[in-house]
């Protein structure tokens, strides 16, 4: 095994997250669930455990719509650990009912994105080592969709942009999942460009699961998440532990690059072997890369020192 890490998996407590924050404890790494419920990341924990008896499995609360919440978990982290070598910005909500959240932003975008820039900006000293650490940050298909852009013009889907747009099996919204989820994109790109010229060594990438069964159909109307495995069957969808390799070559392959994209290689990048993915290539317009970053920094009221 090689020597321990030290790791953050956001929304650990269930599907993806789950499987990441499982696996990096099987690989012998120390493990913080950020989760916004204890009762499920201890739960989570137990679970861990029942496969991996002697996993370090810690728990920091954290709700990513909870600005001071972010700064309180990332607070407890540093004074407890002087470094952070893994950091898994994985949760994530889709299609929820429109809701500007009290940040005054469209949900999926603050929770997907915003929440997540935030919580990697206030733990950028523990990355900042001497030898490699990694961000990760987790996007979808949905970010690599043609409608997949930054709506500065009506960036919270009001005014009924958010029911009228794309639907997916039943949930609105989906125009402004697609939003935060290319977000995730513009954000590991502008992170890493940042990162390399300030000559720090942490590798900011990008990974996607394809299509995995998880709580993410959550929203959907109850029928729906019942028929969703059912149909998935016939539309190439992996179960958690599948959708999660990506998570994990990104996390610790040694062969991995800054600034790329890993997910399923078969069938669309629905599902297959993890692997090296295109990125959109809107994803690479340098411009609205850093349009975004200052939007967000701007949001945040707050100043990288890269
Ligand atoms: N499943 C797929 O097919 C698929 C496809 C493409 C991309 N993804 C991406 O993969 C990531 C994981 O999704 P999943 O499929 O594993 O979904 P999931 O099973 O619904 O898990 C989502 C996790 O995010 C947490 N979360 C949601 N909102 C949060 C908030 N405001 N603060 C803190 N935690 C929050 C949830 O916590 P609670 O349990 O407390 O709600 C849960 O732990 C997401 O970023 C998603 O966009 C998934």
């Amino acid at each position: 095994m090689s020597q321990s890490k030290t790791t953050i998996v956001t929304g650990a407590n269930t599907g993806l997250g789950f499987e990441t924050a499982k696996g990096l404890a099987k690989a012998g790494h120390k493990v913080y669930l950020a989760c916004r419920s204890e009762d499920k990341a201890r739960a989570a924990v137990a679970k861990i455990r029942r496969a991996h008896k002697d996993a370090d499995l810690n728990f920091l609360k954290m709700d990513l719509l909870d600005r001071p919440g972010i700064k309180a978990a990332a607070e407890q982290f540093s004074a407890e650990n002087e470094r952070l070598d893994i950091l898994v910005n994985n949760a994530g909500v889709m299609g929820p009912p429109h809701t500007i959240t009290q940040n005054g932003l469209e949900l999926q975008l603050d929770a997907n994105h915003m929440g997540h820039f935030y919580l990697t900006f206030l733990l950028l000293d523990r990355l900042d080592q001497k030898d490699e650490t990694r961000v990760v940050n987790i996007s979808s298909l949905a970010g690599k969709r043609p409608d997949a852009d930054i709506y500065f013009d009506n960036i919270n889907f009001e005014n009924g942009a958010y029911e009228s747009g794309r639907e997916f099996m039943g949930l609105k919204g989906m125009a402004a999942y697609s939003q935060s989820k290319f977000a995730n994109l513009l954000f590991t790109l502008e992170l890493k460009d940042r990162l390399e010229a300030a000559g720090k060594n942490i590798k900011s990438i990008a990974a996607h699961p394809g299509a995995s069964n998880t709580d993410l159909k959550r929203n959907m109307k109850k029928h729906l998440q019942i028929l969703a495995p059912i149909i998935g069957r016939f539309m190439n969808i992996s179960k958690p532990e599948q959708g999660a390799e990506s998570f994990m070559m990104a996390a610790l392959d040694p062969n991995v690059r800054a600034g790329e994209f890993y997910g399923p290689t078969d069938n669309g990048e629905y599902n297959g072997p993890a692997g090296l993915v295109p990125l959109p290539e809107n994803a690479r317009d340098k411009a609205l890369a850093k349009r975004f970053w200052e939007f967000s920094e701007d949001h945040l009221g707050i100043k990288f020192r890269i």
